[in-house]
């Protein structure tokens, strides 16, 4: 058998690291049955498997390059030309890409329960791609645009885009439709995701590093709604001991075994 993590709740029942996960996986998947609205909260971590790099941790991107710099409304106004390049490149790393079996086994468990909603962090759209349906993208999507003056959102997969793309309609500058450091998530997409958060019973956590408000306080709040919270991360986080079960292993090996 693979060395698939570890369980690290706070009712450990103790063995060696891979029973901790087979208990952890055991209890989840038990859960998972009895589950009426499940809620998902993803991060980049689901993504690595398919070969997106994630932003903290060994490799993260902003290891590499200064967020202050590409993905602020104040570098956008200093330099567009910047900041395009810098998504245009991750549009091209990102395109050739494929869902992994983690993003597969979201999209089946959405089929298998009464009521699902995935919550992601991701913009890199491989949810979608893998069969996802009821999602809401707090941080928006690489794959659309929106105009800086007419707020037109509008998918646009060319790879790369023009260095200074112009809006069809009115010829102002785009920008990419997701959310920057220092902007407000969308209202009503966060309103959607409080909304599923209060409606669930079970929620799981997956492949984030809990850093970045608002979504880093999701798992909590769902607790505080008296629903039970999984988390399954390769790494310990902050909030691990603050949820019911924490398994300590990779997103694509962890929750195909919940089907
Ligand atoms: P991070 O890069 O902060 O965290 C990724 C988490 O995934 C870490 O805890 C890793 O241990 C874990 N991880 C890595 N590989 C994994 C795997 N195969 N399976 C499971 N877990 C794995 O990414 P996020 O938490 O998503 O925001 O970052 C949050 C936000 O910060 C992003 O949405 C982005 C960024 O700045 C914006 O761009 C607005
Ligand atoms: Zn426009």
């Amino acid at each position: 058998m693979s060395k698939i993590g570890e369980w690290v709740s706070g009712r450990n029942p103790g063995g060696s690291a891979e029973n901790r996960a087979e208990a952890g996986i055991k209890e989840l998947k038990e859960k998972l049955w009895w589950a009426r609205h499940v809620t998902v909260l993803t991060g980049a971590g689901i993504s690595a498997e398919s070969g997106v790099p994630t932003f903290r941790g060994e490799g993260g991107l902003w290891k590499q390059f200064r967020a202050v710099d590409l993905a602020t409304p104040e570098a956008f106004s200093r330099n567009p030309k910047l900041v395009w390049e810098f998504y245009n490149w991750r549009r091209e790393l990102l395109a050739p890409l494929s869902p992994n079996p983690g993003h597969f086994a979201l999209a089946e468990i959405e089929r298998r329960v009464p009521h699902f909603t995935l919550i992601t962090q991701n913009i890199d759209g491989l949810h979608e791609k893998a069969g996802s349906c009821n999602i809401i993208e707090l941080h928006g999507n690489i794959w659309k645009v929106r105009c800086t003056r007419c707020q037109r959102v509008l998918d646009d997969r060319r790879v790369p885009l023009p260095e200074m793309p112009a809006c069809e309609s009115c010829g102002s500058l785009l920008r990419p439709h997701v959310v920057w450091f220092g902007e407000m998530l969308e209202p009503q997409v966060l309103n959607a995701a409080y909304e599923a958060i209060g409606n669930s019973d079970l929620m799981i956590v997956t492949g984030t590093s809990g850093t970045v408000q608002p979504a880093a306080s999701m798992g909590v709040q769902a607790k505080r709604n008296g629903a039970s919270v999984a988390e399954i991360n390769f790494e310990p986080t902050p909030l691990s001991n603050l949820y019911d079960i924490s398994i300590l292993g990779k997103s694509g090996e962890i929750l195909p075994q919940l089907l």
